[in-house]
C-alpha cells in the first residue's frame, strides 16, 4: 500500500473509514438486512431517516454547487435521491405521508451538521456525500433486492431508493466519483478536516440506525390501551439491554400512542 501522505483522496478517505464501515455494516438494522430479516416497520423507519438526511444534503450540495470542492463531485441528475424517497413514503405512508413520518433524534443531529457544514465548511460536504452516495451504488443495492424479498414487495414498489437510472453502471460511476474527488484541491488542514468528517459521517449513521432499533423495539414491546407512567413502564417492560441503557439517559419529549411516534434527546 502507498504511505497515507501519497494517497489520493479516495483512497485516504476509504482507508480512514475502513474500521467504520465494520462498525456501520453491523448495525442490528443493517444485520436484519443481511439476513433477509428487515420487516416493514424497520424500513419505513429507515425511508423516514433517509429523507431527513437527503432532503439537506442534497440543499446543501445545490445550494453550494459552485463551491470548488462541491462542483466536480455534483451529479443531481445521476444521484439525487429526495424524489425517488419521496415516492417510496407516499407509497407507504399514502398521500398525507409528510404529517406521519417519524424522525429520531440521531437523525436530527445528523440533519444539523449537514446544515451546519453547508454554512460553514462546504468543503466538507464531499466527506458526506462520499459516504452516502458511494455506499448506496455499493452494498446498497444489494440491500435493495433483499429488502425486495423480505417484505415481498413487487419488483420495485417502494424500493426507488435504490434505484439509480441516471447510472447504467455503479462501478464505472463510482471510478468516475472518485477521480472527481481525487481533482478537488484542498489545502492539508482542509483535507484532514474532510477526512475527520468522513469518520464522523459514518458514525452519524451508525448513531440514527442505533436509535431506529431502539424505537422499534421499544414500540413492539408496547402493550395496545393507555400509556403506562413511563417510568414505570421502562423498568417493567421487556426491552434488550441496548435499549435500557439509551432509555436511561433519555429524555421523552413528547410520546403518542403505539405505532405512532416519539421524539427522543439524548
Ligand atoms: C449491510 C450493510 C452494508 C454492506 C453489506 C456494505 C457493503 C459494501 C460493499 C461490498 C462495498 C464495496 C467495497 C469495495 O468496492 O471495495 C461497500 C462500499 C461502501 N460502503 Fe458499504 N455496506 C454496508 C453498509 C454501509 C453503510 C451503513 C454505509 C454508510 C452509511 C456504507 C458506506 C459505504 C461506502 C462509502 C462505500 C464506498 C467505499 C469506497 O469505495 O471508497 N456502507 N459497502
Amino acid at each position: 500500500m502507498k504511505p497515507q501522505n501519497t494517497l489520493d483522496l479516495s483512497e485516504q478517505i476509504k482507508e480512514v473509514t475502513k474500521e467504520s464501515h465494520v462498525r456501520a455494516e453491523n448495525t442490528e438494522l443493517m444485520l436484519s438486512f443481511q439476513r433477509g430479516q428487515v420487516t416493514l416497520p424497520q424500513y419505513k423507519l429507515l425511508l423516514c431517516s433517509l429523507y431527513e438526511i437527503y432532503q439537506v444534503l442534497e440543499e446543501e450540495m445545490d445550494r453550494n454547487s459552485n463551491h470548488p470542492a462541491v462542483a466536480p463531485i455534483y451529479f443531481p441528475a445521476e444521484l439525487a435521491r429526495i424524489k425517488s424517497i419521496e415516492k417510496d413514503l407516499e407509497y407507504f405512508y399514502g398521500p398525507d405521508w409528510r404529517e406521519k413520518i417519524v424522525v429520531p433524534a440521531a437523525t436530527q443531529r445528523y440533519s444539523h451538521r449537514l446544515r451546519q457544514i453547508g454554512k460553514e465548511n462546504p468543503e466538507f460536504l464531499v466527506a458526506h456525500a462520499y459516504t452516502r452516495y458511494l455506499g448506496d451504488l455499493s452494498g446498497g443495492q444489494v440491500l435493495g433486492r433483499i429488502a425486495q424479498k423480505s417484505m415481498g414487495l413487487k419488483s420495485g414498489e417502494g424500493l426507488s431508493f435504490f434505484a439509480f437510472p441516471g447510472v447504467s453502471s455503479p462501478n464505472l460511476f463510482k471510478q468516475l466519483y472518485r477521480s472527481r474527488m481525487n481533482s478537488v484541491e484542498l489545502t492539508a488542514e482542509e483535507r484532514n478536516g474532510v477526512l475527520e468528517e468522513a469518520v464522523r459521517a459514518f458514525e452519524f449513521n451508525i448513531q440514527w440506525e442505533h436509535q431506529e432499533c431502539s424505537i422499534l423495539c421499544f414500540t413492539e414491546t408496547w402493550p395496545q390501551g393507555d400509556i403506562p407512567d413511563t417510568e414505570v413502564y421502562l423498568s417493567d417492560c421487556e426491552i434488550n439491554w441496548q435499549t435500557r441503557l439509551l432509555f436511561r439517559n433519555i429524555e421523552i419529549h413528547a410520546l403518542h400512542k403505539r405505532s405512532t411516534f416519539f421524539f427522543l434527546t439524548i
